[in-house]
C-alpha cells in the first residue's frame, strides 16, 4: 500500500466534523507553528519539503512563499485556489468534501507563515454543496478558537472567508481569480507583476491550490526533510490523481510520486486495468490542457525507460513524445474512442471559456473549434489538418494567460500522434457521417 498523507483519515466516520478531526490529531500543525516556530522557519520547512504547486504548474511552493513582498508595508494575503475546473480534474473537490478541516488547518498554518490576517478560499460556483461544507467547517474552527482574534493567545489574528465563483473556468487562473475576488470581471492580468508582489487589492498575495495547502500540516508536523524523502527526485511527496475514462476503478487516489504508470494503471490497488479488458489507445495524464499520449508512449518513454507518475518522467521527451503531470486529471481512452471527436470536444470547451481579451486566443479557439467540428462531422478538407496545425502554432506563447497554450497543446498533440485518424475523417466523410467510424466498435 502506498503512503497516505492527505487521505490517511478520509474514511474515518465523522471526519468531516471538528470533533472527530481534532481527535485524529487535527490542528496540531497550527499549535506547533504558532507556539514554537517563526513565520520564516515555516517557510524554510516548506522549501525543504520540495512541495510543488499541485494545481498544475508544479512551481515550488516554498519558493513562491519566499517571493512574497513583506517589505512593502502592505498587508499580505493567502488565497486558496479551489476553482477546480480543468476537465478530468476532481481531486480538490474530494479533499474539501471529505476532509474540509485539513484545508482549514493548512490555511491557518500557511497564513501565519505568510503574515496574512485576511485569507480567502475561492471555490468554483458549481461546488455549491462543498461551499456549504467549508462554511460549516470554518464556523466550527472559529468556535474552537482556531480562527478570529488572538489565536492560541499568541496575538495573531486571522479571518478566513469562502468566496463562490460564478462558473467561469478562467477564474481559476490566479490573476483572473483575484480580479473576480475584487468584484470585477475575471480577466487575467499581465504578469509580471506576480501576485506575490501585487495581488489582491494590489497587495502582496500568495495563491495556492487546495492540495498544496492541505500538504502543509503534515510538513510542519513531520518536517520538510521527512516529506522530501517521499517521492522521486524533484517530485517529492504524494499527489492526488483523479482518474476517469475506460478503466475498471475510476476515482481519486493518493499516490507516492514516482509510482510507475504501469502499476497505477493496472494494479488492483489503483485503476485495476482497462474496463472490459479492451486495448488501451491513449492517455491524457494531467487534465485536458496537457498533450495526449498514444499507447506506445504511456508505459515507456521514447528511449524505452519506464514512465513514472512524476513531473519529470511524464514530460520526458518534451511535447514530441511526452506530456505533463499537470493537475493530475488522468483520462484513459480505449480503442473505441475517437481522437478527433475528443479534440473537438476539448476545443469547444476552451473556445467557450476564453475571456476574449487577446485575439490569438479569442479568434484562434473559435477557429480550432470550427475546423475540428467540420472534420468531425465529415465536411473536412485535406488542407484543414495543416490549417489546424497553423492556427494552434499561432496561439501558443502569444497570449496573456495559459488558456491559449492549453487550447493549442491538445490539438498539436492529437495531430502529432493521430494524424492518420484526422486524414481518415477527411477521406471517408460518408463513413464518418454514418458514424461507421475509424475506431473500433464499442
Ligand atoms: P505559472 O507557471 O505561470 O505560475 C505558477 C505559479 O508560480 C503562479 O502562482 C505564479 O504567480 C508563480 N510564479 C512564477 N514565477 C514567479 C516569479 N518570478 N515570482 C513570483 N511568483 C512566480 O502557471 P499558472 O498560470 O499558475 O498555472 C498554469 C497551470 O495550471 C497549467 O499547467 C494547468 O495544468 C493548470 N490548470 C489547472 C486547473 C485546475 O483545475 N486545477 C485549471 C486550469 C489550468
Ligand atoms: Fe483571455 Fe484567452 Fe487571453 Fe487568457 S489567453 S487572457 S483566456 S483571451
Amino acid at each position: 500500500m502506498g503512503r497516505k498523507i492527505l487521505l490517511e483519515h478520509a474514511n474515518v466516520p465523522g471526519i468531516k466534523t471538528y470533533e472527530v478531526y481534532r481527535k485524529m490529531g487535527g490542528y496540531a500543525s497550527v499549535e506547533k507553528a504558532i507556539k514554537t516556530m517563526t513565520p520564516d522557519e515555516i517557510v524554510e520547512e516548506v522549501k525543504t519539503s520540495g512541495l510543488r504547486g499541485r494545481g498544475g504548474a508544479g512551481f515550488p511552493t516554498g519558493l513562491k512563499w519566499s517571493f512574497l513582498d513583506k517589505k512593502s508595508g502592505n498587508p499580505s494575503h493567502l488565497v486558496c485556489n479551489a476553482d477546480e475546473s480543468e476537465p478530468g480534474t476532481f481531486k480538490d473537490r474530494y479533499l474539501m468534501e471529505y476532509i474540509p478541516h485539513l484545508l482549514i488547518e493548512g490555511m491557518i498554518t500557511s497564513s501565519f507563515a505568510l503574515g496574512a490576517k485576511l485569507s480567502y478560499i475561492y471555490i468554483r460556483g458549481e461546488y455549491m454543496w462543498v461551499y456549504r461544507i467549508l462554511e460549516n467547517a470554518i464556523k466550527e474552527a472559529y468556535a474552537a478558537g482556531w480562527l478570529g482574534k488572538n489565536i492560541l493567545g499568541s496575538g495573531y489574528d486571522l479571518d478566513l472567508y469562502v468566496h463562490c465563483g460564478a462558473g467561469a473556468y478562467i477564474c481559476g487562473e490566479e490573476t483572473a481569480l483575484i480580479e473576480s475576488l475584487e468584484g470585477k470581471r475575471g480577466n487575467p492580468r499581465i504578469k509580471p507583476p506576480f501576485p506575490a508582489v501585487k495581488g489582491l487589492w494590489q497587495e502582496p498575495t500568495v495563491v495556492n491550490n487546495v492540495e498544496s495547502i492541505a500538504a502543509v500540516p503534515w510538513i510542519i508536523n513531520n518536517g520538510g526533510e521527512e516529506y522530501a524523502k517521499i517521492g522521486v527526485g524533484r517530485s517529492t511527496g504524494t499527489k492526488l490523481i483523479s482518474a476517469s475514462g475506460h478503466i475498471k476503478n475510476p476515482g481519486v487516489y493518493e499516490i507516492e510520486l514516482g509510482l510507475s504508470v504501469d502499476e497505477f494503471m493496472n494494479s488492483d490497488e489503483y485503476l485495476g486495468g482497462m474496463m472490459n479488458d479492451r486495448p488501451l489507445k491513449a492517455l491524457v495524464p494531467g487534465g485536458s490542457s496537457v498533450p495526449i499520449l498514444p499507447a506506445h508512449l504511456i508505459y515507456k518513454n521514447a528511449e524505452g525507460g519506464d514512465r513514472l507518475m512524476s513531473y519529470e518522467s511524464l514530460s520526458e521527451g518534451g511535447f514530441q513524445t511526452g506530456s505533463m503531470l499537470g493537475s493530475g486529471g488522468f483520462i484513459v481512452y480505449n480503442d473505441t474512442s475517437c481522437i478527433v471527436r475528443n479534440t473537438w470536444n476539448f476545443s469547444r470547451f476552451y473556445h467557450h471559456e476564453s475571456c476574449g481579451q487577446c485575439s490569438p486566443c479569442r479568434e484562434g479557439t473559435g477557429w480550432l473549434e470550427g475546423v475540428l467540428h467540420r472534420i468531425e462531422t465529415g465536411h473536412g478538407r485535406e488542407e484543414d489538418i495543416d490549417l489546424l496545425w497553423d492556427i494552434q502554432s499561432k496561439i501558443e506563447g502569444n497570449t496573456i494567460c495559459p488558456l491559449g497554450d492549453a487550447a493549442a497543446w491538445p490539438v498539436a498533440a492529437a495531430i502529432r500522434h493521430f494524424r492518420d485518424e484526422f486524414e481518415y475523417h477527411v477521406r471517408f466523410p460518408e463513413k464518418v457521417k454514418n458514424r461507421d467510424h475509424y475506431v473500433a466498435e464499442p
